[in-house]
């Protein structure tokens, strides 16, 4: 008996390490698309939850990591340098801004990031509280998850906590939290919780992210970031900007908090910035990131030949302008999106900034009850049509579309019609209940 790949998979490999929503077994990637282990390409909209910045085998990343695996300066920082982790800091600091002396802390993936940066301001502080947004996801790992406050992440999993967290409401225009000004009653809360239970001469620093993904890819109202850095400067508190998910040029900025002008104290990077790779990176102040008590290595931790992926991913997405790209494909994708809505009520809501764009899916334009099932479904149906992408939301409603940065036009339009059609297809219920079943995603 030949088994699939998927099947072999089953009998190996943990399910705790999956998420799924259609059954594919991947064998191949090229640019925007993906290669089926039976021959059928599958335009990934989703480009491995945004790490394929890129895409998949593009010729600067393959020629980089090659030749940084064929030499193999060591594989780590933590004991020897090598030149690419040196380069690639160096690089990083360039694209950032901020003032004054910095560094850049190196691992491989965005919870180790968040991890150690955490890490880092408590030891450097000497407060030990954080603030972080209801829905906001900064990672998996003990630390990270109990930074984060995305419910399918907190209730799937053996809940981790951290003495001291605070977490606080996201201006979600849409589901707002509050009635009325949904910036100021939010901005409002979070400094009552300052001025009573949370005190800043506690609290380290607030965790951000300035598109909230997981929960919904939910874009605050225009001010929000401008309040709450004011916020942050009043009360002497940090602002930690979380790239890891919208970084790096896919909002249409290199940098997502660019969009309000705003400068945090610290940033993390992650997904993007490996362009397939295993890389993350946080770059901060000298004072908290050399802080002897906030050692945090893995041993692989800048790695040359990730840090050769990130040195040419970065180099690609500031010399070919890749922002611009994800801005005027965004734009495409979402007018095509709120076209669509014409004739699919089942669009509740259609928000972005360039290519991290969300679909809230609803049973009833009125009430805005979400869609859970026909979401899974019309994921499902548009991985058989030939496009791949997941949906996120507190209600697991809403459809993710984190494509690679170097989409095409004609590949924005392929995308586009095979959503039309999926939706198409569920709701004239050619999806089974059964069809999905056994592709719960999260
Ligand atoms: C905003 C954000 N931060 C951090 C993480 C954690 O990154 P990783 O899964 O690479 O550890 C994620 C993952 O989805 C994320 O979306």
């Amino acid at each position: 008996m030949v088994l699939s790949l998927e099947e072999r998979e089953r009998r190996v490999i943990a399910d705790t390490n999956k998420i799924r929503f259609f059954p594919y077994s991947i064998v191949r990637g090229e640019g925007a698309y993906l290669v089926a282990e039976d021959g059928r390409r599958i335009l990934d909209l989703a480009g491995t939850w945004g790490t394929a910045s890129l895409g998949y085998a593009h010729p600067a990343v393959v020629e980089a990591v090659t030749r940084a695996v064929g030499t193999m300066a060591s594989a780590s920082n933590v004991s020897t340098t090598n030149p690419e982790a040196v380069a690639l800091a160096e690089e990083l600091l360039a694209a950032t801004p901020g003032t004054g002396d910095r560094r850049v802390w190196f691992g491989h993936c965005g919870s180790d990031a968040n991890d150690a940066l955490a890490r880092c301001v408590v030891a450097a502080t000497g407060r030990s509280r954080f603030v972080s947004f209801i829905g906001g996801t900064h990672g998996g790992l003990s630390g990270s998850l109990a930074l984060s406050g995305y419910s399918a992440q907190q209730l799937n999993s053996v809940p981790s906590t951290r003495a001291g967290q605070v977490y606080v409401p996201y201006p979600d225009p849409y589901r707002p939290p509050f009635a009325g000004d949904v910036v100021k009653q939010s901005l409002d809360y979070f400094q009552y919780l300052l001025d009573t239970i949370a005190p800043p001469s506690q609290v380290a620093g607030v965790f951000l992210e300035v598109v909230m993904c997981d929960a919904g890819d939910i874009v605050p109202p225009p001010g929000f970031l401008k309040g709450l850095a004011d916020l942050c400067r009043r009360n002497g508190i940090l602002l930690i900007c979380d790239e890891v998910k919208v970084g790096l040029g896919r909002t249409g900025f290199l940098h997502s908090f660019e969009i309000e002008g705003v400068v945090p104290d610290i940033i993390s990077f992650g997904k993007a910035i490996g362009g397939g790779l295993p890389l993350s990176a946080v770059v901060g102040p000298a004072e908290i990131l050399n802080h002897k008590l906030g050692l945090t290595i893995t041993t692989t931790s800048g790695n040359p030949v990730s840090a050769a992926a990130g040195r040419a991913v970065l180099r690609t997405i500031t010399g070919e302008r890749l922002m611009d790209n994800a801005a005027a494909r965004g734009r495409q994708i979402m007018d095509g999106l709120r076209r669509l809505s014409n004739r699919h009520p089942m669009i509740g809501d259609v928000r972005g900034r360039g290519l991290i764009i969300g679909v809230d899916l609803v049973e009833d334009r009125g009430t805005r009850r979400p869609a859970t099932k026909a979401c899974a479904k019309v994921v499902y149906r548009a991985a058989e049509l030939g496009a791949a992408l997941f949906y996120v939301g507190h209600h697991s409603n809403v459809l993710e579309l984190t494509p690679p940065l170097t989409l095409s036009e004609a590949e924005a339009d392929e995308g586009l019609q095979i959503i039309d059609r999926a939706l198409e297809d569920v709701a004239a219920g050619r999806v089974s209940d059964a069809a999905v079943a056994a592709y719960a995603g999260w």
